[in-house]
């Protein structure tokens, strides 16, 4: 899929009063409250206010959380401090149809958490239609909901000409450069779970020159040879991970962190040191230093998942890596998730060329190539 050739909101011929159905992700963590993250929100601002500009009438649909339960109002009084906007809390009611009818142009609208209906997530036909008969045009600029083939994303499509937003383009955009990479290609994979980790595991080991494991799936890998590794956490799966060992890609942690007991202490310890009571938290300093000579030489690094317990404070790992790449002039993108909330927190995003907003959008893309919300606007029948 190229990415040019998804249409975009400046495709669109005329917005000038028209009712824009403009499906956003907003699912950000909230503390008490209050945004812990807002990063997915400040980057739909420019598909907002461009359309505020060309004085369409915005109608935002978003979901937050995994159920009826979370509340969109935190981001309704965060969108509120940089522009007008109104606030729908049953759009179900007579109210929905007359703020929609009432909607100035260039005027914005949030509808609550659309997974308080639970046809949203099924898909459901008629649901899908009732939405979009708020709207004459619907843009979808959730990029990270788009593997999700919920009514909001791939039902609203069928009855309205449908585009997409600069937040979906600019990932597509981003996301392609590791699909048709230049090389030297340094892929980076940490987190856990190998059930779902294996096919990007499995694509990158095709594609990239070499891919450097970390956080549990490196425990996994350490597990599987035979080693030590006390009580670090390690993935139930049924599939030999040493027989991927052997193209010669992998590239190990050569040194670890390792807690011993219940305090913080930690100490550096090779993998074949580790004693029963140990666990590895974190990929040691040795490791960073091994890499940077494979980064200097990379035009390309893509990556995704922490290499280290991050939810337990430990991110020295990733930290360091983040800073040593972008000591390099390889390309750099960063695939979501833990990984770019830590990018966040050290205010280094800027400086690497691509974070993306997605989670599992961003590893289903990385996989496929396609996502089912992407292919409903490329399919879309209803556009001129
Ligand atoms: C995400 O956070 O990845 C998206 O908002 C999708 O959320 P979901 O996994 O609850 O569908």
């Amino acid at each position: 899929m190229k990415a040019q050739t998804i249409p975009t909101i400046k495709d669109i011929k005329e917005l000038k009063g028209k009712r824009v159905i403009l499906r956003l992700d907003f699912n950000v963590p909230i503390k008490n409250g209050k945004i812990v993250e807002a990063m997915r929100i400040d980057r739909t601002i420019p598909t907002i206010e461009y359309l505020r500009k060309k004085k369409a009438r915005i109608i935002i649909l978003s979901h937050i959380g995994k159920d009826a339960m979370s509340s969109l109002k935190p981001i309704v009084r965060y969108l509120g401090q940089t522009m007008p906007v109104g606030f729908v809390p049953d759009f179900k009611s007579e109210q929905a149809r007359a703020v929609v009818d009432g909607l100035p142009e260039g005027g914005v609208v949030v509808f609550e958490n659309l997974r308080a209906d639970d046809r949203e997530e099924k898909n459901d036909p008629a649901f899908a239609k009732y939405l979009a008969s708020f709207g004459d045009i619907y843009v979808d600029d959730a990029f990270a909901a788009t593997h999700r083939a919920h009514a909001s994303i791939v039902g609203i499509p069928k009855y309205l000409p449908s585009y997409v937003g600069f937040l979906i383009a600019d990932e597509l955009k981003h996301l392609a450069l590791a699909l048709k990479p230049k090389h030297p290609f340094l892929f980076i994979l940490g987190g856990a779970k190998f059930e779902t980790k294996m096919p990007l595991m499995k694509k990158f080991l095709k594609i990239a020159n070499q891919v450097f494991v970390g956080g549990v799936l490196a425990n996994d890998f350490f597990h599987d040879a035979g080693f030590e590794v006390g009580k670090s956490f390690v993935d139930k799966y049924d599939f030999k991970l040493t027989p991927l060992l052997k193209k010669g890609k992998i590239i190990l942690p050569s040194d670890v962190v390792v807690k011993n007991g219940e305090g913080k202490k930690t100490t550096i310890k090779h993998i074949d040191e580790l004693a029963v009571g140990d666990s590895i938290v974190d990929v040691g300093p040795q490791t960073i230093k091994d890499l940077r000579p494979i980064l200097k030489k990379a035009k390309l690094v893509v990556w995704n998942g922490p290499l280290g317990y991050y939810e337990g404070g430990f991110d020295k790992g990733t930290t360091m890596l983040l800073n040593a790449i972008m000591e390099t002039r390889a390309t750099s993108i960063i695939g979501g998730g833990d990984t770019a909330v830590i990018a966040l927190k050290l205010g280094v995003e800027k400086k690497l060329s691509f974070v993306s907003t997605g989670g599992g959008a961003t590893l289903d893309y990385l996989v496929d190539g396609k996502l089912p919300g992407i292919d409903a606007i490329l399919k879309n029948k209803k556009r001129k």
